[in-house]
């Protein structure tokens, strides 16, 4: 085989590894050139056997480029032998899924990044390039850097929380957050309650720490029942409790004050711990904010968890836990696995708040996902009330989907992969397989045209399969 054919091979399966995407520019022959140690020469003669196999097309002064119409191997296609693994395989493959940028991502678990003020923060990773000293990986060791636990505390305080900035430890997201609090509360084999359907972090984080679960069922209408609490914390020696009590994922509701401060006072009387799960607090629709339970409770025994991860930027990996009596015990247990969150990170949300209007901020974005959630809605409910009942509660940007009872989600979830559409199916959320009729939508995403002519395909791919029962 000639040299620029050895080359032209080469290329072919890095395009059709992904690692070279449609419309993706190749590098120049020059760079190509220097990269492989191929003569100009060899790297124009492959470039053009691509071009004439149609895998590259060639633009004038704009080099080479990987034909749009290749087809490239798919993360989606690992998850159509995922049915019957564990819950961890399963949930990394619809992530994986999620991920393809030619998806319409309604299984996404973040809100559409294009409601992320970009620019702002751009300019405030600029400043923090600028201040970063090489001593600043010391002065943001755990609990994490002072001025943003200061700020974060201040945003407590405005609405009359108190909470000191000494109990709050900054983390990476609010995952590490719910990760560290779970594990200094229990020790391997300890009960923990939670919520069913329940955020499959909940789920992996009892896996990975040796727990069990104790759950306790939740609907849309009905919230938590703290009846069925009090019977779980009689029946077994249960040392926490990780839970939602604002836009709970993936239903939905929050907790009313009361029910908020009967839980506080449940956890109390029988000892158990509180890992708070806050993250959707901000994207509330009404007047206010909601209280976490952590307000009603005067033990020192909660740990809030939250992040600015689905309220100002995903990528940013920024998140605390106000760990209570617990903190110095989290900044160990941090010290031990990721030593500290990123530095310059942590300066740029720093220079955000500081310098930028994180209020204006919060709220255009919840009126942007106020509107597109409710579009949604309109949508589905038009289209699929029929056959499904469309949950709408306010708040958040997840809309639960529930089938009858003998429909398989997972069916409807491969229908919509083929159409270029992800799903969260039931199965991710629950241990006993109860929701396996249901799905999670992700409504941020602005209903197009174009999209609204995908979801019609998938409601009429739907309607055929569901003509089968
Ligand atoms: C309910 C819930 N908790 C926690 C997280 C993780 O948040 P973070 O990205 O800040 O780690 C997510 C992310 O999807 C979530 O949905």
């Amino acid at each position: 085989m000639a040299k620029y054919e050895q080359l032209a091979d080469r290329l072919a399966i890095q395009i059709k590894q992904g690692i070279w995407q449609p419309g993706e520019k190749l590098p120049s022959l020059r760079k190509q050139s220097s990269l492989t140690g191929y003569s100009l020469m060899t790297v124009l003669h492959a470039y053009q056997l691509l071009e004439s196999k149609g895998v590259l097309s060639a633009r004038e002064r704009s080099g080479y480029r990987v034909a749009e119409s290749v087809e490239v191997s798919s993360t989606a296609n690992a998850v159509q032998s995922a049915e019957s693994v564990s819950v961890n395989d399963f949930v990394f493959d619809v992530l994986q899924a999620s991920r393809d940028p030619h998806m319409f991502s309604l299984g996404f678990a973040y809100p559409d990044p294009s409601l992320y003020p970009r620019q702002h923060l751009n300019k405030s990773l600029a400043a923090a390039a600028k201040q970063t000293t090489v001593t600043s990986a010391l002065d943001n060791l755990p609990p994490g850097n002072q001025a943003l636990r200061k700020l974060i505390a201040q945003r407590y305080a405005a609405r009359g929380m108190h909470i000191s900035p000494d109990e709050i430890v900054i983390t990476a997201g609010a995952l590490e957050a719910l990760s560290l609090s779970l594990q200094v509360v229990t020790r391997p084999g300890d009960w923990v309650l939670i919520e069913s359907p329940t955020f499959y972090g909940a789920m992996q984080a009892l896996e990975r720490l040796g727990l069990r679960a104790v759950t306790v069922d939740v609907t849309p209408e009905n919230e938590i029942n703290l009846a069925a609490v009090e019977r779980a914390l009689q029946s077994k020696p249960v040392k926490a409790c990780w839970l939602m009590s604002n836009f709970q994922n993936p239903v939905g509701y929050s907790l009313p004050d009361e029910k908020k401060q009967a839980l506080a006072g449940l956890l109390k009387k029988y000892d158990v711990a509180l890992v708070e799960d806050d993250v959707y607090a901000e994207l509330y629709s009404g007047e206010e904010l909601p209280w976490p339970v952590k307000h009603f409770c005067d033990d020192g025994n909660s740990l809030l968890c939250s992040s600015f991860s689905k309220s100002l930027v995903a990528g940013f990996r920024i998140g605390w836990v106000a760990a209570g009596k617990h903190a110095n015990a989290i900044q160990k247990q941090q010290l031990m696995s990721t030593i500290s969150t990123s530095v310059p990170v942590q300066l740029a949300l720093v220079d955000y708040l500081e310098t930028k209007n994180y209020e204006k901020h919060l709220h255009q974005l919840r009126r942007a996902l106020h509107q597109r959630k409710l579009a949604m809605y309109h949508f589905l409910h038009e289209h699929w009330g029929r056959f499904a009942k469309v949950h709408y509660l306010q708040g958040g940007y997840f809309l639960w989907i529930e089938f009858c009872p003998n429909t398989d989600a997972m069916v409807i979830y491969k229908i919509a992969q083929s159409l270029k559409i992800s799903l969260a199916p039931g199965k991710l959320f629950s241990l006993s397989g109860e929701y396996n009729h249901c799905l999670r939508i992700n409504a941020s995403f602005e209903l197009t045209p174009s999209r609204r002519q995908l979801m019609n395909k998938l409601t009429n791919k739907i309607k055929q399969y569901l003509e089968q029962f």
